[in-house]
């Protein structure tokens, strides 16, 4: 491929865009991994990580993709053939479930139309029909990046209380993390599951547990095997803020950074942000006269939209037109979704003018394939960003 000029739009939903910053950081000599600079700054990516998490619990930090935390989050805590209770909200909730299969534990599938989200009557149903307590473990995907899709883990875990069930509750943050309020403690979550590629703005290739005491505690009778993704000696290592094997010490340069400028930006900012990109994304995809995928707007995802194509149009020949003519990925439609939809990233290192450029690239590619829409999607979008401009002057002003 020749050159082409200007940055490469990265507008799948995830792995994100990484920020100069987090690239200066890890462009740096790799230290010594036992080393005292090294514990030094492990203690403070350890206390950095769970003001993310909104936690006072510990976050197991792996040399992994998410798929290595999700195996993590299980061998953990299970022993074979236990019954854990799942729902198949999407592409990466199915994949969670194969795991659990190949890992030898009884899964208990709860399907949808990969058009909702979990919902919290059918996990106190499922919990009360089990009155032996055999459902050791409850695993929800908060955001399903295969549909654009927000479960709400807060709602769950009173269905789980209502049901007075002790299972283990587990949640896949993967893309939800730093981009949409997630709450550890507050909403009694046992494991928490996440990744670096996505609202983190690191690079693919660190992996996250956040173990609540009930966790750690049952983890302690666990059977299923683990030796790499083992917690107990990864955490008396991380006390003094060093690792029982190799970190990747280059991407741990990142993510402190990253979570550097999470705190100078704020929590609250960052989420607000993601919550006005989706829905000026989601204005644009209604005047362009197209379908979200999402079919229930309480839980519309803040990090990524799933727009679904119009009969006989296919999505994958829409991205592929849209990546030669502007040089900018959209994400694919995943599993039983294949060239049914398309999604938008709007997560992670992103502003106002990255999102208008993004939905121009649309527009002007749904024209170029000649996909029926009406032209007046990204000025619905640029509306909303500005009335929301609007308020945040004025409020300047007032204070
Ligand atoms: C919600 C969710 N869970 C799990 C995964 C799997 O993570 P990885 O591909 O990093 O192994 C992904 C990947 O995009 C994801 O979006």
């Amino acid at each position: 491929m020749p050159h082409r000029s200007g940055r490469h739009f990265l507008q799948i939903p995830g792995p994100t865009n990484v920020p100069d910053r987090v690239l200066r950081a890890i462009d740096n000599a790799t230290m010594d991994h036992r080393g005292p600079e090294f514990g030094r700054m492990g203690l403070e990516i350890f206390e950095g990580l769970k003001a993310v998490f909104q936690t006072r619990q510990p976050v197991v930090i792996y040399p992994a993709s998410g798929t290595g935390a999700w195996e993590a989050a299980l061998v953990n805590t299970l022993s074979p053939g236990d019954r854990v209770l799942m729902f198949e909200t999407g592409h990466f909730a199915s994949l969670w479930q194969k795991m659990a299969g190949k890992l030898g534990l009884s899964v208990e599938i709860v399907p949808t139309d990969w058009r909702r989200g979990v919902d919290p009557a059918a996990v106190e149903a499922k919990l009360k029909e089990d009155k032996q307590h055999a459902i050791k473990a409850v695993c929800v995907v908060h955001n399903e990046t295969s549909t654009g899709v927000t479960s709400r883990i807060a709602a769950a875990r009173k269905a789980i209380d209502a049901a007075g069930h002790p299972a283990l509750f587990m949640v896949d943050t993967i893309s939800s993390l730093a981009s949409i309020d997630y709450r550890h403690d507050e909403w009694g979550v046992d494991v928490t599951v996440a990744g670096s590629q996505k609202g983190l703005m690191l690079p693919p290739g660190l992996s996250f547990n956040v173990v609540s005491e009930k966790a750690r505690k049952t983890s302690q009778s666990a059977k299923l095997p683990r030796s790499y993704w083992s917690w107990e000696e990864m955490l008396a290592n991380n006390k003094s803020g060093y690792f029982p094997y190799t970190p990747a010490t280059n991407l741990l340069y990142g993510l402190r950074e990253a979570l550097a400028m999470l705190q100078e930006e704020g929590l609250p900012n960052v989420f607000a942000r993601h919550a006005r990109h989706a829905e000026a994304t989601r204005r644009a995809v209604r005047a362009w006269g197209l379908e979200i995928l999402c079919a229930v707007p309480e839980e519309y995802s803040n990090t990524l939209t799933a727009v679904m194509m119009p009969a006989g149009h296919d999505a994958d020949a829409l991205r592929k037109i849209i990546l030669e003519a502007y040089d900018m990925s959209l994400g694919t439609g995943l599993g039983k979704l294949a060239g049914k939809v398309f999604r938008i990233g709007h997560l992670g290192d992103f502003n106002d003018l990255t999102l208008a450029g993004t939905l121009a690239g649309v527009e002007m590619g749904l024209a170029l394939a000649g996909v029926p829409h009406k032209k007046a999607g990204v000025l619905a979008a640029l509306e909303h960003l500005s009335e929301c401009a609007r308020g945040t002057a004025a409020s300047r002003k007032a204070a």
